[in-house]
């Protein structure tokens, strides 16, 4: 299965903090909130990513993530100038896609909770059709929207209803089979002019081939696009960090845990940073898997 992180838009709910930096590389904690869907894919055993920003913060993201390498993983990068809607991501991606299934993430959401990686690495094994992740919310007018019958199964999908039929928000992580391409390239953009990704997920519902996990309430999924969620996700993240002491989101953590790299690759990485709480975690996680 490929990966695509989708870190395009100009972040206009968060002016002027984004006027000259991309959203998606503001601090959550202690990291770079795309830290957080690309721990994600990696989790998922995704090796082959695309991550899709705008031209004028291409260069920022090469900067902190280069081509993977380091991470045991291969990052290319493409550009999305025009905000188009998120489908659009498959037409961009359409040769990284090639012959595979495909994940996409989008590079505000951030998901933490019990079993995540059990739940990841059951649903991205042979995806027939697409799998949504719902998440109960309290004001579910902001996302796209599933309604599900007596047994769980979707019957219907909206894109910000005004009167949402349920409070459950589909969350920004989709996984596809290869059809995608197809269906986003013949997709008729909506009113708004995007190609939108819930018209996307309408056209496999209609097809029976729309499938529902709900991630439930013993879970967390933030997506941190506003002054005030970006700051509850940064508290979110802070306050389990240091009640446990364990890091969310910690690529390189990620990658030695996955077996992507080894415990002195994970080292290294970690003396790059050792001035820093970040750095000296990576450090203390290479040691204590040391072999
Ligand atoms: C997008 C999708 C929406 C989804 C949300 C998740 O909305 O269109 O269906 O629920 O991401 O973060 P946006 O955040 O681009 O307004």
């Amino acid at each position: 299965m490929k990966g695509i992180i989708l870190a395009g838009g100009t972040g206009t709910r968060l002016h002027p903090i984004t006027v000259s930096v991309s959203k998606q590389l503001l601090p959550v904690g202690d990291k770079p909130m795309i830290y957080y869907p690309l721990s994600v894919l990696m989790l998922a055993d995704i090796k082959e990513i695309l991550l899709i920003c705008t031209e004028r913060d291409l260069d920022q993201f090469r900067r902190l993530l280069g081509d993977g390498s380091q991470l045991g993983v291969h990052i290319d990068y493409a550009v999305q100038n025009r905000p188009a809607g998120l489908a659009e991501a498959f037409v961009i991606g359409a040769d990284h896609v090639g012959d595979d299934d495909v994940a996409l993430v989008l590079g505000d959401n951030i998901f933490h909770g019990y079993h995540f990686y059990d739940l990841l690495q059951s649903n991205v094994k042979d995806v027939q059709g697409c799998v949504l992740f719902g998440y109960p919310v309290e004001d579910p007018e902001r996302y796209g929207v599933g309604e599900t019958d007596a047994s769980g199964r979707l019957v219907s999908l909206e894109e910000k209803p005004a009167r949402p039929r349920s409070d459950l928000a589909i969350t920004g992580l989709y996984l596809y089979d290869n059809e995608v391409v197809d269906i986003a390239k013949n997709l008729r953009p909506s009113a708004r002019g995007e190609l939108e990704i819930t018209d996307v997920n309408r056209n496999y519902l209609a097809r029976g081939r729309a499938r529902l996990v709900d991630l439930g309430r013993g879970f967390a999924w933030l997506d941190a696009g506003t002054p005030e969620s970006l700051l509850q996700a940064a508290q979110y993240v802070r306050t389990l960090e240091e009640r446990q002491g364990v890091r969310i989101a910690c690529v390189e953590e990620v990658a030695l845990r996955m077996g992507f790299i080894d415990a002195d690759q994970c080292h290294r990485l970690g003396e790059q940073m050792s001035q820093s709480g970040y750095g000296q975690y990576v450090m203390s996680v290479a040691r204590e898997m040391a072999p």
